[in-house]
């Protein structure tokens, strides 16, 4: 009987730890990082795209009128720009511990890349970006709809409902054709 817990319970910590793993623990390198590579026309300019959506001043506007206002509404008290229960959906990796932040990761760039791509410090690299399957492998993220709904659901206190496929024409930044 003994034996067995014990065995039992060495399968359990082995299933959490390869959860933790395919959860990631992965690195956020921040926004300017993806920047570098992916600002150009020439690659679908995605990074000039971002920045035309309201994604990109989420945080910003969590210090407008309209946000006050919300943060009342909701019972929320102090600056919106402080509330844990605002900057979950209005920033990126809230809650994350500090360990994974790189240096070049700041909150106030909003809904940044590493929001719906997933944290980049372990597909970044030049190498593995090239290769899909990797990059997919080691944290990157491009089927998209489970991730949107994270913040597009009822506890956002704007909600006004959310349509997938409308709202992906939207944001989605497409590489040129080749
Ligand atoms: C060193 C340059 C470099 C950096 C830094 C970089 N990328 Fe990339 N990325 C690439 C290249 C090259 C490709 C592949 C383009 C191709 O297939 O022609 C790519 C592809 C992608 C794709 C498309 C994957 C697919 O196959 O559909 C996504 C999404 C992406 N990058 C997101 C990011 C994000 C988010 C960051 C920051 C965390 C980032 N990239 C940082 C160079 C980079
Ligand atoms: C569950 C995620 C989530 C939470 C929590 C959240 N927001 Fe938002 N917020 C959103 C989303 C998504 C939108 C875009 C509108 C929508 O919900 O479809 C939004 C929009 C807004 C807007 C723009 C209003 C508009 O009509 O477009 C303001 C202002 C705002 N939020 C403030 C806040 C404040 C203040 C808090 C904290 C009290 C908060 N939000 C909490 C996700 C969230
Ligand atoms: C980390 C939370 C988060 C995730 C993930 C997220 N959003 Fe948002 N989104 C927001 C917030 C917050 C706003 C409102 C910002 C504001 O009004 O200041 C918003 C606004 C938008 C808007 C209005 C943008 C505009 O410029 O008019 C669209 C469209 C949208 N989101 C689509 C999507 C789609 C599609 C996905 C998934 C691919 C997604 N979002 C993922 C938080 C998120
Ligand atoms: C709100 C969520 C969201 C954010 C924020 C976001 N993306 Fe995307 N990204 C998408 C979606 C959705 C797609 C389309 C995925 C698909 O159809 O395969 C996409 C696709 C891409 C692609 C591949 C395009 C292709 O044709 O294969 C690249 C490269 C990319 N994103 C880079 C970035 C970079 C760099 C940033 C930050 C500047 C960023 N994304 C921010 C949702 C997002």
């Amino acid at each position: 009987m003994r034996i067995r817990s014990i065995a039992a319970m060495a399968v359990l910590l082995l299933a959490a730890r390869s959860l933790a793993a395919a959860e990631g623990n992965h690195k956020y390198v921040g926004l300017k990082k993806c920047a570098i590579c992916h600002k150009s026309e020439a690659k679908g300019s995605q990074y000039g795209q971002w920045i035309s959506t309201k994604h990109a001043t989420a945080y910003e506007r969590l210090a407008s009128p309209e946000a006050k206002e919300t943060a009342k509404q909701a019972g929320v008290s102090g600056d919106p720009q402080q509330a844990p229960r605002c900057l979950r959906c209005h920033t990126t990796a809230y809650g994350v511990d500090s360990s994974l932040l790189g240096e070049g990761f700041a909150a106030s760039d909003g809904v940044q890349c590493e929001a719906c791509h997933g944290a980049g410090g372990d597909y970044v690299g030049l190498s593995v970006m090239k290769d899909r399957a990797r990059s997919i492998s080691q944290g990157l993220i491009i089927q998209m709809k489970e991730t949107c709904l994270k913040c597009h659901n009822s506890e956002s206190p704007n909600y006004k409902g959310f349509n997938f496929e409308e709202s992906y024409k939207k944001i989605t930044h497409p590489m040129p054709k080749k």
